[in-house]
């Protein structure tokens, strides 16, 4: 049983592969969080972790003690720490103290209305628990829900919200995870960034105080990524304990810790409370996101090779879950606005002639869109370009015998644009303020649920007319000066979380309708990289850095959570257009194979040479492409800690070893290395270049390594004998 409830003890206890989640029910009616980690045998008592607690309590009231106590869902009452919910009752008053009614446990999951979710297939093992908690003094009802998947070891939760009374109240806040860990000695890590720079990896001490990592930009944004990761002060790769709380969220989020002088560690994830406010009328509900938590007590590569999987499985859906996907060309680096027909035809007659399978048409197809001043939103073809329109373009690259792909930036409208003339007010503004343009655009109001009809139609429409097997969806700018002309004053704060819901229908709705399409997600490369996405989009541009030595950093970043199969990677022209830095061909496609390969030049410019290398490429790829998305990977290098990156992936089936090692820079008198490979059946028996090793020898002894100067790198395939 994955969930239990002590009438005795009073506790329920959540219990994973690895994990146990305790709380209780205090003597008053509350629920105290007791522990998270890794496995407990048997019942818990709540009295062996907060026995002490107690007497060191300096409570500000005299009949309860919760403000040292280690809370499961605080409010703001007599525990003045940062709450998980806050609420403005229609007197005016926010104190809150919500106390145990009853609980439910059953087998299995529901969705979440309106919001994308981890869900249950056959066999997961997984149960729910809700526990139903009533204020005790206003009409509060507060229904906590956790998921247990046993076996891919990990819990999902979220909130629900529901006015009983008969007045209004506001949600000012409502974390989806709070839990308070008790004297630990943690660091926090966190994925941040910057255009063509992201999730970088940053670890810092939990100080005493708070700390947070947020995006009020409405989306998730290239400078923090929706996790907070908490691990111990000698976590590695490889050892000690790690936890990762992930929002399934795209939005506003805020990831915050708070340490007390009791060292009380209360760590919260869920929707940004800055300008927030939602108003629940009688029976109205508020469903918070839903937040995941994953546990390793073997280091940060296991805490990511139990996410990879859960995502992979549970997360992401559709024909391309667990199919083959094309590797594709994308012409936005090959022409950027510059192309026609017949350069596009070109372009992709000779990707064909080297294995490409996918011809994807990038920015400037539609309307007057020569360059990125105008006509987002005008989502039908230029013939001036494309003569023959989509429909013309699409039947000759399938002639070719290649797929067609195409992009757009369906939740954006420019002010010179069809769209904009007819509906000026349909852009996200404030009625009387100056609207800012950030790449001369301005963000569709999908709160409006006619504007979510339009999206639907107007991209339903291309998708129709032509021969399309792929999308690639963008979002080239952030939200400001957010309003909503068709809000009233009490819900312009309720915008960003209705923009959200109106675009997670929107991509229901498409998805739904063209279940064959292979959808990519993009937002200026990777500005909204975040489980909220994927059960929509199978892979998401990582980066529009397309460089192989910065993508070492932007996609080892990316590995603590996300699989090789949710990553964009291309091999793109050098000098690089971003850095412009010239790496070898070999050291761009052997990166580019760690995520979902593709290519972002025009082959038809290179040597005979590169492109018989390209078609290698391209047929290795096709060969490990299980591996690389199915496959259990280990960081083994950490270009952020050394002059190297080295990735090692291992099949479902154990019988095959990629490895990709790669040397940043070349160093005086540094001529090898030694590469430790992890993960491994010590016994087997490995064969590499045709010799043999054993397991154990590669993962103690090591391999050696040449280093053969800047920006090199290698891929080996080892395949196991017996
Ligand atoms: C964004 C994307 C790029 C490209 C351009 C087109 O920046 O990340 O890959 O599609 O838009 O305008």
């Amino acid at each position: 049983m994955a969930i239990s409830f002590s009438k005795e003890k009073n506790t329920f206890n959540l219990s994973t592969k690895n994990t146990t989640y305790v709380f209780g029910i205090y003597p008053n009616g509350a629920l105290v969080h007791l522990y998270y980690g890794g496995k407990l045998v048997g019942e818990q008592d709540a009295d062996d972790f907060i026995r002490y607690l107690l007497r060191s309590c300096s409570s500000v009231s005299d009949r309860f003690s919760e403000c040292d106590l280690p809370m499961e869902y605080p409010t703001f009452s007599s525990d003045v720490r940062t709450p998980a919910l806050h609420i403005r009752y229609s007197d005016g008053t926010s104190a809150t103290r919500l106390l145990y009614k009853s609980h439910e446990i059953y087998k299995g999951k529901k969705a979440l209305s309106g919001l994308p979710s981890f869900y249950v297939e056959e066999g997961d093992g997984a149960e729910t628990l809700e526990v139903t908690l009533l204020d005790e003094a206003q009409p509060l009802k507060v229904v906590l829900s956790y998921t247990v998947y046993e076996s891919l070891d990990i819990i999902t939760r979220s909130v629900r919200v529901i006015n009983e009374g008969e007045d209004k109240i506001e949600v000012l806040k409502a974390m989806s995870l709070s839990i308070d860990f008790q004297s630990k000695d943690f660091d926090l890590v966190h994925l941040k960034g910057s255009w063509a720079n992201e999730r970088h990896i940053e670890r810092v001490p939990v100080m005493t105080g708070g700390q947070y990592v947020d995006s009020k930009r409405g989306s998730s944004s290239h400078f923090h990524a929706p996790f907070v990761i908490l691990a111990d002060k000698n976590t590695d790769e490889n050892v000690g304990e790690a936890f990762c709380f992930g929002l399934v969220y795209s939005g506003n989020f805020k990831g915050q810790t708070e340490q007390n002088s009791e060292k009380i560690l209360r760590v919260q994830l869920g929707i940004n409370d800055f300008d927030f406010k939602w108003t629940l009328y009688p029976n109205e509900e508020f469903q918070t996101p839903e937040a995941v938590s994953v546990w390793s007590g073997e280091g940060f590569n296991k805490m990511s090779q139990t996410l990879h999987t859960v995502i992979r499985k549970r997360l992401c859906r559709g024909k391309y879950r667990d199919s083959s996907r094309p590797v594709l060309l994308n012409n936005w680096e090959a022409t950027y606005f510059d192309f026609d027909e017949e350069k596009i035809v070109n372009i992709a007659r000779s990707a064909k002639e080297l294995g490409v399978e996918l011809m994807v048409l990038d920015d400037g197809w539609f309307g007057k869109r020569n360059d990125d001043l105008r006509s987002l939103g005008d989502w039908y073809p230029n013939l001036e370009k494309l003569p023959n329109g989509i429909t013309g373009l699409a039947e000759r690259v399938s002639e070719l015998g290649m797929k067609f792909g195409l992009w757009f930036e369906p939740e954006m409208i420019s002010p010179d644009s069809d769209l904009y003339r007819a509906h000026p007010d349909w852009a996200i503004q404030i009625k009387g303020r100056t609207a800012g343009l950030s790449r001369h655009q301005l963000v569709l109001d999908l709160s409006r649920p006619e504007v979510c009809d339009y999206v639907v139609e107007s991209v339903g429409k291309v998708l129709s007319s032509a021969k399309i097997s792929y999308v690639k969806w963008d979002l080239n700018r952030n939200m400001s000066e957010v309003g909503s002309l068709s809000a009233d004053a009490e819900r312009q704060s309720e915008t960003y979380h209705r923009y959200m819901l109106g675009l997670y229908s929107v991509l229901e709705r498409l998805t739904k309708d063209f279940p064959d399409v292979l959808f990519e997600g993009c937002s200026g490369g990777g500005g909204r990289f975040d489980l909220g996405m994927l059960p929509y989009f199978a892979q998401i541009w990582t980066s529009d850095d397309s460089d192989a030595i910065e993508r070492t950093y932007i996609q080892y970043g990316t590995s603590l959570v996300f699989p090789a199969s949710t990553m964009g990677a291309h091999v793109s022209a050098v000098p690089n257009h971003q850095v412009g830095r010239v790496t070898p061909l070999s050291t761009r496609g052997n990166i580019a194979m760690l995520g979902r390969l593709g290519y972002e030049l025009d082959l038809g410019g290179l040597s005979e040479s590169e492109k018989e290398e390209v078609k290698s490429q391209i047929k290795l790829y096709k060969e490990i492409e299980s591996t690389v998305h199915n496959g259990t990977m280990y960081r083994l290098k950490s270009p952020f800690e050394t002059n190297h990156f080295a990735t090692e992936i291992i099949s479902e089936d154990g019988k095959r070893v990629i490895v990709v090692y790669a040397t940043v820079l070349g160093r005086p008198n540094s001529f090898f290395d030694r590469l430790y490979l992890k993960g491994l059946d010590e016994d087997a028996t490995y064969i590499l270049d045709g010799r043999s090793y054993s397991g154990s020898f590669l993962m103690r002894a090591g391999l050696l390594m040449s280093n053969d100067g800047d920006f090199s790198s290698k891929m080996m395939i080892l395949e196991r004998e017996n």
